[in-house]
């Protein structure tokens, strides 16, 4: 493997972004197009029992007004195939928010008059919003085992034991959820911010009973992700689809950010029952982790995942996790960046710098004791692991040698409280297949396409750099085309395997493309770049496919990836798991009056295996140290138990941390191979960057002040 660093290169697609000329779906343009705007629930709960669209039809513009009558029934469950795709408009209610009409309009104006003029009648039922609602029904998982945890736990010398808790929190990316559906020649073509276009043209085409083979999905750009544009598609895409082959014209719909909290997706409230032993010499021994989430009544974000980075965290060998959803009557939870680890480890990395203080060990020191070489809960090794590389030059930058330990120790002159906490993340390290082509012109210009979701993260700048360090194109016309099913089979991009997914593959086909240069050259020595080089030969262009896959993965993985199915390959592979690890170093000043924490300064360093693109990649750690502190001081969804819905829905009230929140983020990478995870040796980063940030800043709260506070958010009220 060549395990040669890469070099820093700016971001290909910033000037672009800048200047504002980058297209995002919602910014496509196309003629003829109509605007669309959904009526949403005003009930938690029941039966939507009329739609009187009279007035709607009046306001000037209206075109039409979609019902429940106008879609197909749902498709039947199948056992093992996807997913069911999310349900159209029904005259079923299940949660506040949803969805009961579409109003198309030939101006947004109109449409959004036109959706205020619906009126529709409702047979409310009686719902359960809270995870403590009455009606709440607690669904237990399966557990996690691997030891004899409470033997063990009996036997320990020190145990802590405590409940953290985790809120309800909505994702908040600046870009809305867009959907522009075309219908023209008996093709659908849908421009959607998605991070899983494959993914939408299947459960659209399942929700309309149409022939996937019609429908185009493409996804150039995204104005933030984080797993609300994943998933399994968005509830509003087959609403415009079917509105377009309706209407025969194109269909825009922009959902509002108020309609976006009660229908994407959300980080669902949890709460983590902890207990966790360690023996004299301070070797953590046992754990015993409950865990209970906010669950829809028929939603299946998965629960077992918050036991995936905990148990994986340090060598402990006995371990029993058990899981529960409490289903209630609201839209489904679903996957928000780090979407188990962030609060599992809130809740396990606090419980950690609890019994280090119990223990009256240094919080660096008693991590770096329980360093593991094995996977405890498969008894395989790691393919790598480099968290106490993390840890040691974590400290050092931080300068953690100067901390003294005792709480409120370290008060300034003026009486603001110093402290200085330490937290650790993992995440599971996961690859997906790719199928890329590659093809150089001798007019100058290369196109490469590969499975990828661009969401800001910067997968086109760490695939350019692949491409410009091994091939001698010119970068200023190298067009690389990603979430757009018509040009490669596209695998969602979610989990942190976007760059796992990609840049294998090309690498491949950078390989490939040299040998196919090298034969087709047959030894003469021609001067110039590659593309002058096929014209001096007179050879239009050169162009190669290559397809790979990840470890203990077969044909069937790239067949699942054509079918636009879900082919993720790890965390355990057949022989090794592979988890990416951050150390977070966090400094914050709690100010004697007003109590009001701020966080001037935070060193993180990150084990991602080989950094293919520094900076794109430690922008990734400083965006996900951002969001971990605005989730650790600021951001909570307040849900209304008396009608369901969401109080703060607007950026107005959902508060978020801005730029005068943000102190200096020192990002370091140990930037060492895996030598088993894929050809590139990389592992993944976009998630495992905010994990253990959030319990970081919790622990330099008690370190400045001697208060453990145990649920987020941590606010001004809870340190007076
Ligand atoms: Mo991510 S939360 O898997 O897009």
């Amino acid at each position: 493997m060549n395990t040669a660093s890469f070099p820093d290169r700016a971001r290909i697609d910033a000037r672009d972004k800048v200047l504002g000329a980058t297209v995002y779906p919602g910014d496509v343009p196309v003629a003829r197009m109509l605007h669309a705007m959904m009526v949403p629930s005003r009930i938690a709960k029941g039966t939507v029992t009329a739609l009187d669209i009279s007035a709607a039809m009046r306001v000037p513009g209206v075109v039409r007004v979609l019902t429940p009558d106008d879609f197909p029934a749902p498709p039947p469950v199948s056992e093992n195939g996807p997913p069911p795709p999310p349900p159209t408009l029904e005259w079923r209610v299940a949660y506040r928010g949803q969805p009961v009409a579409l109003v198309v309009a030939e101006t947004l104006e109109g449409a959004i008059e036109g959706a205020e003029a619906v009126r529709p009648s409702y047979a409310p039922e009686p719902f359960a919003a809270l995870i403590d609602s009455e009606d709440s029904q607690r669904d237990p998982g399966e557990d996690i085992v691997f030891g004899n945890a409470e033997a063990a736990l009996s036997h320990a010398t020190t145990t802590v034991e405590a409940t953290y808790v985790s809120p309800t929190q909505h994702h908040n990316p600046i870009e809305l959820l867009v959907t522009t559906a075309v219908w023209e020649s008996g093709r659908l073509t849908i421009y959607e911010c998605t991070q899983s276009s494959a993914g939408t043209r299947g459960a659209t085409a399942r929700a309309l009973r149409l022939d996937p083979a019609i429908v185009d999905v493409k996804s150039a750009y995204i104005g933030g992700g984080f797993g609300q544009k994943g998933g399994i598609g968005q509830r509003q895409t087959a609403l415009v689809a079917q509105a377009a082959m309706l209407l025969g014209r194109p269909v825009k719909i922009v959902a509002p950010r108020s309609q976006i909290f009660h229908l994407a997706t959300y980080r669902p409230h949890s709460r983590h029952h902890v207990r966790l032993g360690a023996d004299a010499d301070g070797k953590m021994t046992a754990v015993v982790y409950d865990v209970e989430q906010e669950q829809s009544r028929h939603g299946f974000f998965p629960n077992a995942e918050y036991h995936e980075a905990t148990s994986r965290l340090y060598g402990i060998e006995n371990y029993l996790g058990t899981a529960a959803d409490i289903r209630i009557d609201r839209q489904p939870p679903g996957w928000m960046r780090a979407p188990h680890p962030q609060a599992a480890c809130f809740a396990f990395e606090s419980a950690v710098d609890e019994l280090a203080h119990k223990l009256e060990r240094d919080p660096v020191a008693l991590r770096l004791a329980n360093d593991s070489r094995v996977d405890h809960r498969t008894g395989n090794p790691y393919s790598s692991r480099f968290l106490n590389e993390c840890l040691e030059e974590g400290a050092r930058r931080f300068g953690w040698s100067r901390r003294t330990p005792e709480p409120g120790s370290m008060t300034a002159p003026d009486g603001t409280q110093i402290g200085w906490g330490v937290a650790c993340g993992a995440y599971p390290s996961m690859m997906v297949p790719a199928i890329a082509t590659l093809r150089i012109g001798a007019d100058g210009n290369t196109r490469y396409a590969v499975s990828g979701h661009e969401m800001g993260q910067g997968i086109r700048t760490a695939i350019a750099a692949v491409l410009l360090e091994g091939l001698e194109i010119d970068s200023d016309r190298l067009e690389i085309v990603i979430g757009d099913t018509t040009a490669a089979p596209q695998h969602i991009t979610a989990g942190s395997w976007g760059t796992a997914g990609a840049i294998p593959a090309t690498a491949k086909a950078v390989a490939r493309m040299r040998e196919a240069m090298a034969e087709l050259l047959a030894e003469r020595e021609i001067a110039g770049n590659l593309h002058q080089k096929l014209a001096t030969v007179r050879r239009p262009f050169l162009q190669i496919e290559v397809s790979e896959i990840g470890p203990g993965q077969g044909p069937e993985a790239l067949e699942a990836l054509r079918r636009g199915a879900y082919a993720v390959a790890g965390p355990e592979y057949p022989s090794f798991t592979t988890m990416s690890y951050i150390a977070h170093f966090v400094e914050v000043r709690v100010e004697p009056r007003t109590r009001r924490v701020r966080v001037p300064r935070v060193v993180s360093v990150a084990d991602c295996g080989r950094v293919v693109s520094p900076r794109t990649a430690a922008s990734q750690v400083r965006g996900g140290v951002v969001w971990a502190l605005s989730a650790a001081l600021r951001e909570a969804t307040e849900i209304d138990p008396r009608y369901g819905g969401y109080l703060n829905n607007d950026l107005a009230d959902y508060v978020v941390a801005v730029n005068a929140d943000i102190g200096e983020i020192d990002v370091g990478f140990i930037d060492r191979p895996d030598p088993l995870a894929n050809t590139m040796g990389l592992k993944g980063l976009g998630e495992v960057a905010m994990v253990g940030a959030s319990p970081a800043i919790a622990n330099a709260i008690f370190h400045a002040t001697g208060k453990r506070l145990r649920e987020l958010p941590i606010r001004i009220e809870n340190l007076l």
